[in-house]
């Protein structure tokens, strides 16, 4: 199995990313990070151990607390987008969540150190915990297996503003920082691919809400709120990046198309802060990444059905 973490900014997909790992039998999940970005930090905290109750891990996985904010600029959250991440959902003692006394960027740094060259990151938030690690640690690059970074746009739209996806627009220093450092990087972007290939129409959504066991039900529950942000923007259906980052890991054979880009964000603009210019072949620059082009939706689709047939029993 994989060893792995997820540093996360929990709202609803990166729930969804986070029962892959708790929940693919190929997946070592072995912390969760947590970083400053879709909702308030207390309630990224608490729905993060929302889902590892209703995985059936609670006390198994632990949970660290990082970086409060961006590394530069204010944060800016995605509550529009995403409500409270859990569609309402509390669990009775929703305020005495256990964390672990390690702070994340430590936790990163430990786990990374513990595996030299094993440990893979799903980084599905803003980059600053990854880009604190890397400044704190000169080591921390050299022991990171690979980076799984769900952010920019392959030269398509922003989700945020024209130019920028909202995970690079938050802390784009952190990004930048982090597409240099010489980390072996996975990206998977906006657009094209997330908005052609990972989103669930409310057909496929009906499909998955008849699969009846918990699971399902906490799935349809914490779509729901960006499902009608989606729609009113005019994006067919849920949007699903952040589990499609964790399982393209854990799958490669969902992967249809990936190429090595240079990968770079802006960082002086005001206009295009958070831009990712993903550089192919032609403009002569030395690849930093690979960005996943297109991937196999229907068998995505599928994956994710699978997981929710899951006969767990929350904890
Ligand atoms: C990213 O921002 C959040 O809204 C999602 O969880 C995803 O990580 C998409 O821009
Ligand atoms: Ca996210």
């Amino acid at each position: 199995s994989i060893p792995l973490v997820i540093d996360t900014d929990t709202a609803q997909d990166d729930c969804v990313a986070l029962l892959v790992g708790l929940l693919d039998p190929d997946a070592e999940l072995r912390a969760i990070t947590m970083v400053a970005g879709n909702v308030g930090f207390a309630q990224q905290v608490r729905n993060a151990h929302l889902t590892l109750a209703m995985a059936g891990r609670l006390g198994e996985v632990p949970i660290h607390l990082g970086c409060r904010r961006p590394l530069v600029r204010e944060w800016v959250s995605a509550e529009n987008v995403h409500g409270d991440g859990s569609g309402g959902l509390r669990l009775a003692d929703a305020d005495d969540v256990e964390v672990s006394d390690e702070h994340a960027v430590d936790a990163l740094i430990r786990l990374a150190a513990e595996a030299p060259g094993e440990l893979r990151i799903v980084c599905i938030g803003p980059l600053t915990n990854i880009a604190t690690a890397l400044v704190k640690d000169p080591d921390f690059v050299r022991n990171v297996g690979s980076l799984w970074i769900m952010g920019g746009s392959n030269n398509g739209r922003g989700n945020i503003t024209a130019a920028a996806e909202y995970n690079f627009y938050v802390d784009p220093e952190a990004a930048k920082a982090v597409f240099a450092a010489g980390f072996d990087i996975t990206v998977v972007p906006w657009d094209p691919l997330t908005l052609r290939d990972a989103v669930f129409s409310r057909e496929r959504l009906a499909e998955l809400a008849t699969i009846g066991t918990p699971l399902a039900r906490f799935f349809t529950r914490i779509v729901g709120t960006t499902l009608a942000f989606d729609e009113s923007v005019g994006i067919p259906g849920s949007t699903h990046p952040d589990s499609l980052t964790a399982a393209v890991l854990l799958h490669p054979e969902l992967v249809l198309a990936s190429a090595p880009y240079a990968v770079d964000v802006e960082t002086g603009s005001e206009l295009t802060r958070g831009y990712s210019a993903m550089s192919w072949g032609v403009h002569g620059l030395e690849p930093n990444a690979r960005v996943i082009e297109r991937i196999d939706p229907e068998a995505f689709f599928a994956y994710i059905g699978g997981l929710l047939r899951s006969e767990v029993q929350p904890s």
